[in-house]
């Protein structure tokens, strides 16, 4: 049986870029292997300064990664810093990491040129994350787009170490789903919440729908035929709608008479009813009040015992026992 992982960091709210670029196809994944899904916490420090919204913000993606799907008889969901020993092991990847190699890697050169401090933890995060996928001695690690370069990284280091201490470490494989394109915010580029253009997976029906009547288009009249291809509007609509849902959409764009508000309130309308029945078990899980401290410690205990394993074999191929 194949092994998946991946993880998310709790930086903020979850939105329908997360949602369609890395949950979901995670999720469907449970179907085909043993899969351990984490909150990274330690990741998210290099971005968030505020213990209390830290803290609030695990448990709310714990709760919405429940919410959408993640089966807790199946997958394993934990904290990050519940398995302690990544830490132990992103030291010893750091003693064979090239400095030249995380200076090329485009996450951190991104961050840095929106002007997020350039400190030690933020350069070294693509070796916190070659640890947290080789400790589960992963086989399939799905992520978005902007992740693969830190799966080649990992590839890249745990070929290093197999080169110097023999067979450690399996090499992992990388899985972007060639469908899910890059999902567009508000204002047409990548959704973000560092760009405030989100639309977030559970936010409240009244804020939704105003940020969804603020997708930005251009200035057609009603009267005018609009080009499907360069709306934002429909682009989000591909995501929720059917075959035929779509092609109706882009039929009314070509054929003008239809204003952009109208098209809005369809897509709104479509959205919300595509997670009507996550918000109802969003809310079923709200009521269980121990339900996700049970998860989260179920899953801590799968994902130590194989992190122990495979901590003993490392630290005996690299002579610290
Ligand atoms: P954000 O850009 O909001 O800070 P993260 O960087 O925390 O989001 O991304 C978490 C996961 O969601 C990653 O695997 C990333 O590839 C995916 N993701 C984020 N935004 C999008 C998007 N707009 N389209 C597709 N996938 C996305
Ligand atoms: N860096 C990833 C992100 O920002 C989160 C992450 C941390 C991760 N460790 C991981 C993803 C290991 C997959 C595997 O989205």
């Amino acid at each position: 049986m194949i092994r998946i992982l991946s993880g998310i960091q709790p930086s903020g709210v979850l939105h329908i870029g997360n949602y369609f670029g890395m949950m979901r196809p995670a999720l469907q994944l449970q179907d085909e292997g043993e899969a351990f899904y984490f909150i990274a916490n330690y990741h998210a420090l290099t971005s968030l300064r505020d213990p209390a919204l830290l803290r609030e913000n695990v448990r709310r993606v714990a709760l919405d990664f429940l919410a959408c799907g993640l089966d807790p008889k199946r997958t394993a969901l934990f904290l990050q810093t519940d398995v302690p020993q990544v830490t132990e092991l992103t030291w010893i990847l750091s003693t064979v990491t090239p400095v030249s190699r995380l200076e090329l890697a485009h996450s951190y050169k991104d961050k840095v040129a929106r002007g997020m401090a350039a400190n030690a933890g933020l350069f070294t995060y693509p070796v916190l994350m070659a640890a947290d996928i080789l400790i589960y001695d992963s086989d399939v690690v799905p992520v978005g787009k902007d992740q693969k370069q830190h799966i080649e990284i990992t590839r890249d280091i745990a070929t290093r170490i197999n080169e110097i201490y023999g067979d450690v470490f399996k090499l992992p494989e990388g899985r972007t789903q060639a469908t899910t394109e890059v999902v567009p915010g508000l204002d047409g580029q990548k959704m973000s919440k560092s760009y405030g253009n989100t639309i977030d997976i559970f936010g409240e029906e009244k804020e939704l729908r105003k940020r969804v009547m603020s997708i930005v288009t251009d200035s057609a009249p009603v009267d005018a035929p609009k080009d499907p291809d360069k709306s934002t509007i429909v682009q989000l609509y591909s995501l929720f709608a059917s075959k035929h849902e779509l092609a109706e959409m882009r039929e009314r764009f070509e054929k003008g008479g239809t204003g952009y508000g109208d098209f809005k309130k369809q897509l709104f309308e479509k959205l919300w009813e595509y997670f009507a029945p996550m918000r109802k078990r969003r809310e079923e899980i709200q009521r269980d009040k121990s339900y996700i401290d049970d998860v989260l410690a179920q899953g801590a205990k799968r994902a130590n015992a194989i992190a122990d394993q495979v901590m003993a074999r490392v630290r005996k191929a690299v002579g610290l026992t």
